[in-house]
């Protein structure tokens, strides 16, 4: 038997909590001992602790947020929070901490895993943006959520003839900008990926009003330099020919909150039986995480030295399609 701690750390995502679910109660029947830390590194570095039955973890696998809490922890940046986070564990006779997060809180994983602590990472973040996770947890429900609100103000665009700026989150990808835009059949997308001259929209979105269209969607990536308020104050000086009145909708945390669908509960339950399945057959670490459909493991070290790349095809497709 082994004394096992799970965490959820930085930015929540839907499907944690059905993670955490299927890593307690699988962990308890291959006959560990699961101890859940509150409020993500922060926690653990306080020793905020509480041990995990079955029923401790029942009910949750439709809940959005975290049953545990969740920070963004900037002490475990510095070598004394490290060294603060590896005391810790060995106190409390942790054989193994489970990191349920994004890129942040595997960077963190990585930086215990150098000093000796066995980790094993489980891939979930909104943003898509973690090496090792195609899609990580919590992507689909999001992108659901961008779509319904795109589908909702194609309605009042086109009742109202106006343009709407929706800007989606992501940080610094514009993974779910460009997904919500396809999905969603946007005129316009705009990515931190690619170089977007606002005169360009300015035209696009003449030429289309020119085209007797009833509405415009553009997407807007939170991370692009042209975000949503910067392109909307643009529009607003620029536009001397015809075109459409606009609008801004930030969906904000909005996208992040709420229930996980089908799609992220099933991951995320596979994800959290695959860590203890890959504890169990003694690979320490890793990140568990989806690619090319399999459930795979893939270094930290890698997850954390390598970057994501932007799904090219895509984006010429979301092009072509907006003509
Ligand atoms: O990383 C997930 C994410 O939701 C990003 O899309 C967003 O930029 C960020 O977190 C917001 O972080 P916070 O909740 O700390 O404001």
């Amino acid at each position: 038997m082994s004394r096992l701690a799970v965490m959820t750390s930085g930015g929540d995502a839907p499907g944690m909590n059905a993670a955490l679910r299927a890593l307690t109660r699988v962990g308890l029947a291959k006959g560990h001992q699961v101890i859940g830390v509150r409020h993500g590194y922060t926690g653990l570095i306080a020793g905020d602790m509480v041990p995990l039955s079955a029923r401790d973890v029942g009910g949750i696998i439709g809940h959005g947020g975290t049953m545990l809490g969740t920070t963004r922890c900037l002490a475990l940046k510095t070598e004394e929070g490290q060294r603060a986070a590896c005391a810790m564990l060995r106190d409390q006779a942790i054989d193994a901490l489970f990191v349920i997060g994004g890129n942040g809180s595997q960077a963190g994983a990585a930086a215990l895993a150098a000093r000796g602590v066995s980790v094993i990472g489980v891939g979930s973040t909104i943003d898509n943006d973690l090496v090792g996770a195609e899609p990580s947890i919590g992507v689909t429900t999001a992108l659901d959520v961008a779509i319904e609100a795109i589908d909702r103000l194609r309605a009042t665009a086109s009742a109202t003839r106006r343009a709407f700026l929706l800007e989606v989150m992501g940080r610094h990808s514009g993974y779910l900008a460009l997904m919500a835009g396809l999905a969603g059949g946007a005129e316009i997308i705009v990515v931190p990926e690619h170089e977007c001259d606002p005169v360009t929209i300015v035209n696009m979105l003449h030429a289309l009003h020119e085209q007797q269209r009833s509405h415009a969607i553009v997407v807007v990536a939170e991370g692009a330099v042209w975000n949503a308020d910067r392109l909307a104050s643009f529009l607003a000086s620029h536009n001397t020919l015809p075109t459409f009145e606009t609008r801004v909708t930030k969906l904000g945390h909005v996208q992040r909150g709420g229930a996980p669908g089908v799609f992220d509960r099933l991951l995320a339950t596979r994800l959290g039986a695959a860590a203890i399945e890959a504890f169990d057959s003694g690979q320490r670490g890793v990140l568990m995480g989806l690619q090319n459909g399999q459930i795979q493991a893939t270094a930290l070290e890698a997850v954390n030295q390598q970057q994501k790349s932007f799904p090219e095809p895509l984006w010429t497709l979301a092009r072509t399609l907006a003509q």
